[in-house]
C-alpha cells in the first residue's frame, strides 16, 4: 500500500484528534524504526517514552509471545499467575503499599483522583497542581492539567481542582484550605517543557503535605520507569510521595496504566469502588515483567546515567557551537529538553528527513527520550544528525 492511500484511509474514517508527520511506520527494531518505504529512523522518542527499552526489546517479544499461547484475557473477578508478581516487583523497587492496574497514564490519574476524593470524603475534595503540568485527556485529567488551552472547549470543567506556579512553596502553601485533599506533581514536567523540581521545593512540600494530612501524588507516568537514571524521579528527592502514577515505559509498548497507592492509603479504593475490564490482563503483566527483567539484568540504570550524562555533554558543546540558536538545556537522565531561543515546531520535520524522530514541545523545547539502552555512540549518531536540521534552522 502506498503512503497516500494509507493517509486516505485515516483521512476518512480516522477521528482528526491528531497531528501527524506523513510518515507510516511498518517496522520497530530497538532504536531504530522504518517507514513503508525502507527509510531508517533513529527514534530519540519512542512512542512518548512508550518503548522505553526501544521497540520489539527481545525479552518483551519473548515473554508476551510465551504468554499469548497460553491465557491473553482474564477478568478481575478472577487470579491470573502474574498480576500479584507484577506489583510485588512495582512495590519492591517504590514503597510499601499496593497497586491497581489499568491501561494508561490518564487512567492512572482518573484513579489517583477518584483515591484522592474518597480519602477526604466528604469534607475534602480540593486538589491542587502545578501550571504547565500534563496529566493526560479523560475530562478530570485534563482539568488537573494546569494548561487552559486544554480547557479550551470542554468547560464547565469539574470542581475541585486549583492550579499553581510549579517550584514556587509561598504559593503553593498559600492556596492549601481545610478542604484540600492532595498535591499533585510531576517531578519532571515532560509536556510542559522538561521542569526539573528543586529538591529544596519538593521536600517542603512533603511537609506541608505531611502537616496537613494531605496526599502527595507525583504523577511519574513519563518520569519513571529508569528514565531518569533512578527507578522513579522522586528517588533522586529522598521523599516517598503517598501515591504514585504509571504508564509508558511500564509497558515495554503494551498499553498499560498503574496506581501505587502507599500502605496509608491502600484501601481507599475497596471492592466495588474502582474497576477497569482490561487492568493487569497476564499478557501485559509478562510485557511489563520483561521491562523490570531487563532494567535490572542490562544495567540500565547505570547506562541511563553514563549515556545520559554524556548526551546532556555533548548537547553544551552543541549549545556552545550555536549560542543564537540553544538558549540551555534541561533535565535529568535521558529525559532531556533543549530550550531555544526560536520557536521549534518545524525542527521534528527537519529532523525526520535527516533520519532522525524527536519532539518539540511548548514551542521551543526540543524533547529527547531515548531508549533507555542507547550507547554513546548512538548519540553521536543523533547529534550528528541534529546538528545538520540546527545548520538548516
Ligand atoms: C506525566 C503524564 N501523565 C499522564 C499522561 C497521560 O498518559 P496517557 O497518554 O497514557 O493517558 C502523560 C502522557 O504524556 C504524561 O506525560
Amino acid at each position: 500500500m502506498k503512503t497516500k492511500e494509507i493517509i486516505k484511509d485515516y483521512d476518512l474514517f480516522v477521528m482528526g484528534t491528531y497531528t501527524r508527520y506523513p510518515l507510516v511506520i511498518t517496522k520497530g527494531k530497538g532504536k531504530y524504526v522504518w517507514d513503508n518505504n525502507g527509510k531508517r529512523y533513529l527514534d530519540f522518542f519512542p512512542g512518548w517514552a512508550v518503548s522505553g527499552l526501544g521497540h520489539c526489546h527481545p525479552l518483551v517479544v519473548k515473554k508476551t509471545k510465551e504468554q499469548v499461547g497460553k491465557l491473553i484475557h482474564v477478568s478481575n473477578n478472577y487470579y491470573n499467575l502474574l498480576q500479584g508478581r507484577l506489583a510485588k516487583e512495582i512495590i519492591k523497587n517504590s514503597f510499601a503499599g499496593t497497586v491497581f492496574f489499568c491501561n494508561s497514564g490518564a487512567e492512572a490519574i482518573e484513579g489517583a483522583i477518584k483515591l484522592a476524593r474518597k480519602y477526604g470524603y466528604p469534607k475534602r475534595y480540593e486538589i491542587i497542581s502545578m501550571k504547565k503540568s500534563f496529566h493526560g485527556r479523560t475530562l478530570a485529567a485534563i482539568t488537573l492539567t494546569g494548561q487552559p488551552n486544554y480547557h479550551k472547549g470542554f468547560e464547565p470543567m469539574p470542581k475541585g481542582f486549583k492550579y499553581v506556579e510549579f517550584n514556587d512553596f509561598r504559593v503553593l502553601e498559600k492556596a492549601v484550605t481545610k478542604k484540600t485533599v492532595a498535591i499533585v506533581i510531576e517531578p519532571i514536567q515532560g509536556e510542559g517543557g522538561i521542569n526539573v523540581a528543586k529538591k529544596e521545593y519538593l521536600k517542603k512540600v512533603k511537609a506541608l503535605c505531611n502537616k496537613n494530612d494531605i496526599l502527595l501524588i507525583f504523577d511519574e507516568v513519563q518520569s519513571g520507569m529508569g528514565r531518569t537514571g533512578k527507578m522513579f524521579a522522586y528517588q533522586h528527592y529522598g521523599i516517598k510521595p503517598d501515591v504514585m502514577t504509571l504508564a509508558k515505559t511500564l509497558g515495554g509498548g503494551f498499553p498499560i496504566g498503574a496506581l501505587v497507592a502507599s500502605k496509608k492509603v491502600s484501601k481507599v479504593l475497596s471492592a466495588g469502588t474502582h474497576a477497569s475490564t482490561f487492568g493487569g490482563s497476564p499478557i501485559v503483566c509478562a510485557a511489563s515483567l520483561a521491562v523490570f527483567e531487563a532494567i535490572k539484568k542490562d544495567k540500565l540504570l547505570d547506562n541511563v546515567n553514563k549515556v545520559g550524562g554524556y548526551l546532556k555533554k555533548q548537547l553544551e558543546a552543541l549549545k556552545k557551537k550555536y549560542p543564537l540558536i540553544i538558549k540551555g538545556l534541561k533535565g535529568e537522565g535521558l529525559m532531556l529538553g533543549v530550550e531555544l531561543n526560536i520557536e521549534g515546531q518545524h525542527i521534528p520535520v527537519l529532523a525526520l528527513k535527516e533520519g532522525l524522530l524527536i519532539n518539540c514541545t511548548q514551542k521551543n523545547i526540543i524533547r529527547m527520550l531515548p531508549p533507555l539502552n542507547i550507547t554513546k555512540k548512538d548519540v553521536d549518531e543523533a547529534l550528528k544528525l541534529f546538528e545538520k536540521v540546527l545548520k538548516k534552522v
